[in-house]
């Protein structure tokens, strides 16, 4: 578990989400976690497409210093249109939705809740990508929108670890992907390929943050602690 021994205060944004909830779930019986908050567009209205109400919820807290903040927020269908098979079915505007809340969502993410990342000490900053956003581990094609604006979630953190490691040494940002788990983002489309249950994969990210130095700040893992390629 991240800060094993110590006590530490987490956030999770999205966390109405099937992930989500399961790491809420997860940090409310953690010992170690004395203080949580949680946010979701469906309980608070933090739409991250919309970069007023970003501002207003991290504003809310401002004053507060967190040691684990985990966002959860992501897209897969957009407005009900489900990913791309080819390039055939490409929208331009269902395409920039999903980098609206994918991409420049969790770039807002960064730009108003990093400052409220503990400066002082340890700190982990975990974001969920999808391994089909590795370009390097691309050899389907399809879900173009998806897998592009993860690809872009990834380059994002990225910039984010290597800011925030001139100001926090100790601090770790990095990308997770899940596993594939049963959620209402998956429901139609990983049917029997599921690899673990939500609760599970609360417990896997967060043993997997556990072992994480500031060294992997800036990576994208799996949920078994491996390296994904970009
Ligand atoms: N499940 C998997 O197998 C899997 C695999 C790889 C990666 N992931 C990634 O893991 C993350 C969580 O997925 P999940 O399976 O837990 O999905 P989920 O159950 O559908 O949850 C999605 C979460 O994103 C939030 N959300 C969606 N659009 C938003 C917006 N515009 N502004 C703010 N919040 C928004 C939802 O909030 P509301 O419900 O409150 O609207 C919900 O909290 C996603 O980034 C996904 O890409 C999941």
């Amino acid at each position: 578990m991240p800060f094993a021994g110590a006590s530490f205060s987490a956030l999770v944004l999205g966390a109405s989400g099937g992930i989500g909830a399961a790491m809420t779930g997860a940090l409310r019986a953690h010992e170690g976690c004395e203080k949580l908050v949680t946010l979701s567009r469906s309980n608070d209205g933090i739409d991250l497409a919309n970069e007023d109400c970003v501002a207003a919820a991290a504003s809310r807290l401002s004053g507060v210093k967190f040691d684990f903040i985990f966002n959860g927020v992501g897209v897969l269908e957009v407005d009900g249109a489900g990913p791309e098979k080819s390039f055939g079915d490409i929208d331009g505007e269902t395409m920039m939705r999903a980098f609206a809340v994918n991409a420049a969502g969790a770039a807002l993410v960064f730009k108003y809740f990093l400052p409220l990342l503990n400066r002082d000490g340890p700190a982990i900053f975990a974001t969920l990508s999808a391994r089909v956003g590795s370009i390097g581990d691309n050899r389907l094609g399809g879900w173009m929108s998806y897998r592009a604006s993860k690809a872009a979630l990834n380059q994002i953190v990225r910039c984010a670890a290597i800011e925030e490691t001139r100001r926090n040494k100790e601090s770790v940002i990095v990308a997770l992907h899940p596993g594939t788990i049963e959620t209402p983002l998956t429901q139609k489309y990983a049917k029997g390929r599921y690899t673990a249950e939500p609760q599970e994969c609360a417990t896997n990210l967060l043993s997997v943050l556990a072992d994480l130095t500031p060294q992997h700040s800036g990576g994208f893992f799996d949920y078994s602690g491996k390296e994904v390629a970009w």
